[in-house]
């Protein structure tokens, strides 16, 4: 059912954990399925240098949000912003049609911790 790209993101997940000195940090939960996500963002010079999340979530949802970190970092706020989950799951060999939902908890969660890292600079 799942990619060899997809299970060995789910089986050695990146960026597992937390950031005590994030610059953002953003926290979802998706609708389907009432699985949550936590993710933490360091921000310099409008870099991303850093990147860590957690969840409760699936087989799909950690796997994406794994990809999704590994996408990010390096990445000025403004690139992280245009990341979409169809990118994502492209990027994994793709998901099944029924697990597409589960890769929306790692877009949206690195938008949530991008919004509140621009709320809390508003200089930029
Ligand atoms: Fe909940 Fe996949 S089933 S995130």
């Amino acid at each position: 059912m799942y990619s060899d790209k997809v299970m060995e993101h789910f089986e050695h997940p990146r960026n597992v954990g937390e950031l005590p000195d994030a610059s953002g940090t953003g926290t979802v939960g998706n609708a389907k399925c009432g699985d949550i996500m936590k993710m933490d963002i360091k921000v310099e010079n409008n870099i991303i240098t850093d990147v860590k999340f957690k969840t409760f979530g699936c087989c799909a949802a950690v796997a994406t949000s794994s990809m999704a970190t590994e996408m990010i970092k390096g990445k000025s706020v403004d690139e992280a912003l245009e990341l979409t989950n169809k990118a994502v799951a492209e990027a994994l060999g793709g998901l099944p049609p029924v697990k597409m939902h589960c890769s929306i908890l790692a877009e949206e969660a690195i938008r949530a911790a991008l919004t509140d890292y621009r709320q809390k600079h508003p200089q930029g």
